[in-house]
């Protein structure tokens, strides 16, 4: 028979399988606490955190409890974090965004004094948070988001992230033109030096549920669909606002969620010579908590062999809701 010599085979991949130093030794996919990005939840106007009941072990956090966890998450090694923030009062403009007394530009300068040079403060740029009506931009009189209008607001509120102590700025609005927008607006302020980690290909995903609960910004009529991509959409769209995105001068790329469009990662990776970051959103983490807290998986094994698959498929960095608890393990 074929690769057999007398009745035995010649290859036998089993044997790089045999031990754990082997299996170990020849892995090739490899995770580092540095390439962790732990995102945080900072609510103004509450004095004890509260759990987010949808991600279990998740906080939106007040600016001493934000602290800690920042704190926790450099000890850990893990690479940066991104902080997501909840103002008491929201209205049509999203204001709160670039109030220089708003919730995210006060935690950022406390951030970037106290873990600033541990680990790196990356600020998400958007309005959804600040919105009354939830949406990632500015309305038109028939309440659509208008693109062009909504520009300004997001290079306000990354120059005053960026005032505040920001040192990546992350755009994640889907809004055509919001790179050049930002990077116009940072070099004009003079912070030619602060990167942008675009979200280039973001999809309009179910799986954004749980964050909508802990950032409070679930769209109060409508949904994403109209400025977030399909998730049915070719992959060459994605690829498109990638090049869009570097061409505007976009540092670093995102592609989210992750599981679900591990296709997608890959052909980026293979695309384009800057990072590409993968996001495990919220829906990734609650299903995972949800299904461990029942007893029908491993949680541990399943969040690890989860971060791998990314890795594999081309993440240069993740964005994880367990960085910290993951970055302690590695170690
Ligand atoms: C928008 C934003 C969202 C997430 C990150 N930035 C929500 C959305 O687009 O509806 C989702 C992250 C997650 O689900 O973990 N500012």
């Amino acid at each position: 028979m074929r690769g057999m010599t007398a009745q035995f085979p010649v290859a036998r991949p089993r044997r790089l399988r045999r031990t754990a130093p082997l299996r170990r030794m020849v892995a090739g996919t490899r995770l580092h606490p540095a390439e962790l990005i732990l995102p945080l939840f900072v609510k103004e106007g509450i004095a004890e955190p509260n759990p987010v009941s949808s991600m279990p072990g998740v906080l939106q956090h007040t600016r001493d409890s934000l602290r800690k966890a920042a704190h926790e998450a450099a000890e850990a090694g893990v690479g940066g974090l991104i902080l997501f923030g909840i103002p008491a009062h929201k209205d049509a403009r999203g204001s709160a965004a670039d109030d220089p007394d708003g919730i995210v530009q006060v935690a950022l300068a406390d951030l970037a004094a106290e873990v600033g040079d541990a680990l790196v403060l990356i600020a998400d740029t958007c309005l959804d948070e600040y919105t009354d009506h939830g949406h990632c931009g500015l309305l038109t009189a028939s309440g659509e988001v208008d693109n062009d209008a909504t520009l300004e607001r997001y290079a306000a509120a990354a120059v005053a992230q960026a005032r505040a102590g920001a040192q990546v700025i992350a755009p994640s609005g889907m809004m055509d033109g919001q790179v050049a927008a930002i990077r116009a607006a940072l070099d004009g302020d003079g912070f030619a030096e602060i990167p942008i980690l675009a979200y280039s290909a973001k999809f309009a995903s179910g799986y954004y549920g749980p964050f909508r609960e802990a950032a409070e910004c679930a769209p109060q009529f409508g949904d994403r669909n109209a400025y977030q991509q399909d998730p049915a959409g070719p992959i060459r769209e994605s690829l498109r606002e990638v090049e869009l995105d570097l061409a505007e001068g976009a540092d670093a790329v995102m592609v989210k969620p992750a599981l679900a469009y591990l296709d997608v990662l890959r052909q980026i990776r293979d695309l384009v010579d800057v990072p590409v970051a993968a996001y495990q959103v919220s829906g990734e983490y609650a299903m995972v908590e949800a299904a461990a807290a029942n007893g029908w998986i491993d949680r541990e094994r399943v969040i690890m062999e989860s971060l791998i698959a990314i890795r594999r498929a081309g993440a240069d960095l993740i964005l994880t809701y367990w960085a910290t608890e993951i970055a302690r393990r590695l170690a």
